[in-house]
């Protein structure tokens, strides 16, 4: 541990798992580097601050009730939150400001970049805002092209162009476009377009991400923008992970993974907010139930748009596999992620999971459901080689050709031998002379030569 700084960070992170889980890393990280750390956080989907007593809590009350907050468009309700928290949030961040002591005084505001509102309250307050994207670079960057791409008509998406090349971002296709199924194109834009431009107005950007998984996407955001950039990635490499899980995780998941052969097992999970029809989760059983591989699958509660879980599951389908699948509705993730017996995630190409899954040299299998997700999942498959795609559909048949490739051919040799090699790479940037490790310490001035 470093010695205090003498300051203390305000960070406020958007109510949902990715979302929360980088965001209290990010808070470990900066305590251990000397800082103190007040989280302001929604009462909906509140973390548990006792797993975090070095931390201070303040929940402000967005009062969001039930059926808005079950809200299944999410663009809705990124609007909403924004809408809700700017009072609340402004009255608690001005009585922090306050309140702060001379000893200690409040140096800056770190913000997901989803809670766009925050940057005119801070400004007003005359607070300096950076600010935590959670997702990659790779995605951030068609997000900034948004205006670009609906000037030259990929967006809206058509369903006639789907499998087209976006000649200008190569190889993401049109299908990959990070936007979600939506009655309100206009909304997501905009939406979109005050992330991207209250993002740019702040003082700097904070990444969980690593400048040798993202080169590319960095160096162009950085020509584009004026604003300080700071890929620390991987956030959970950093240190023993705290729990700022939502759901309680299942630790059967282990018991049963002890039980597997090394290598042996795919891991399926579709995050926290994917939801699919029940006939794709039927082709998901039957893909993994005649893959004839052990499996774990994580089923969420909501992750089929249906009312109950597993309701449409075939009779005795799990005592007819012998103990060969596992089901459990929320897993230790990091940990399964880094058990000896699994040799495939089968995953929605969340940043986060994508991110752990590099970590831990696990190839991945990816099926994204919603927006960032497909440029993560394109960049999985077509840049980084470090996994394939189900494409176009679930089918049972697709499914068994995906995880024989991973499992069974050669192909599946190299796309291990590649995630090995920026398993590598990942925990090397956090190492003395790494970069992740450098852009840290710079974060870390910048923070402490701003002046509130
Ligand atoms: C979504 C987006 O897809 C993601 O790209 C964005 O940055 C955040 O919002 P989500 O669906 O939550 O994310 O997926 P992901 O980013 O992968 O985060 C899920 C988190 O939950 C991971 O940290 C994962 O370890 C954890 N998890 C998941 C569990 O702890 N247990 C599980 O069973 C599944």
């Amino acid at each position: 541990m470093e010695q205090r700084k003498g300051r203390r960070l305000v960070l406020f992170p958007l109510p949902f798992q990715g979302h929360i889980n980088p965001m209290l890393q990010l808070a470990n990280i900066l305590h251990s580097k000397g800082f103190s750390i007040t989280v302001i956080h929604t009462t909906f989907n509140s973390p548990d601050a006792s797993q975090y007593p070095h931390l201070t809590f303040c929940p402000i009350k967005e009062d969001l009730s039930e059926s808005e907050a079950s809200i299944s468009d999410v663009v809705s309700l990124l609007v909403l939150l924004n809408v809700r928290c700017s009072d609340p949030f402004r009255d608690c961040l001005s009585g922090l400001l306050a309140e702060a002591s001379e000893e200690e005084p409040v140096a800056c505001l770190i913000s997901d970049a989803g809670f766009f509102f925050t940057q005119g309250v801070a400004n007003r307050l005359g607070l300096p805002r950076f600010v935590l994207r959670t997702g990659g670079a790779c995605s951030f960057v068609v997000f900034a092209a948004f205006p670009f791409l609906k000037d030259k008509g990929y967006l809206p998406v058509q369903e006639s162009n789907l499998e087209e090349l976006v000649v200008e971002f190569p190889p993401l296709k049109v299908k990959d476009l990070p936007v979600v199924d939506t009655k309100k194109p206009e909304e997501l834009y905009q939406l979109v377009d005050r992330m991207v431009n209250e993002t740019k107005a702040s003082s700097g950007i904070i990444w969980n991400t690593f400048q040798e998984l993202e080169e590319s996407a960095l160096t162009k955001l950085g020509k584009e923008l004026t604003t300080r950039m700071y890929p620390i990635g991987p956030f959970h490499n950093y240190c023993p992970a705290s729990s700022s899980s939502l759901l309680e995780q299942d630790r059967s998941s282990i018991a049963w993974l002890n039980k597997q052969e090394p290598r042996s097992v795919v891991y399926v999970s579709f995050g926290s907010m994917a939801a699919i029809s029940e006939a794709d989760f039927l082709e998901i059983a039957w893909g993994l139930a005649n893959s004839k591989r052990p499996f774990l699958w994580v089923v969420r509660p909501g992750l089929v748009r249906s009312n109950k879980w597993l309701v449409k599951l075939p009779d005795r389908f799990l005592e007819d596999l012998n103990g060969r699948g596992h089901i459990v509705k929320w897993a230790p993730q990091l940990e399964v992620l880094a058990h000896p017996a699994v040799a495939v995630f089968w995953t929605h190409s969340g940043w986060n999971s994508t991110l752990e899954s590099i970590c831990e040299g696990v190839p991945m299998m990816c099926t994204p459901c919603l927006v960032d997700q497909k440029v993560n999942a394109r960049y999985v498959s077509d840049v980084w080689r470090v996994g394939v795609q189900v494409e176009n559909g679930l089918e049972r048949e697709k499914i068994g050709m995906s995880i024989r490739r991973l499992m069974v051919e050669k192909e599946g040799d190299e796309i291990r031998n590649r995630i090995l090699c920026l398993k590598e790479k990942a925990s090397l940037c956090l190492s003395n002379s790494g970069s992740s490790f450098q852009c840290l310490d710079q974060l870390v001035s910048h923070i402490l030569s701003v002046e509130s």
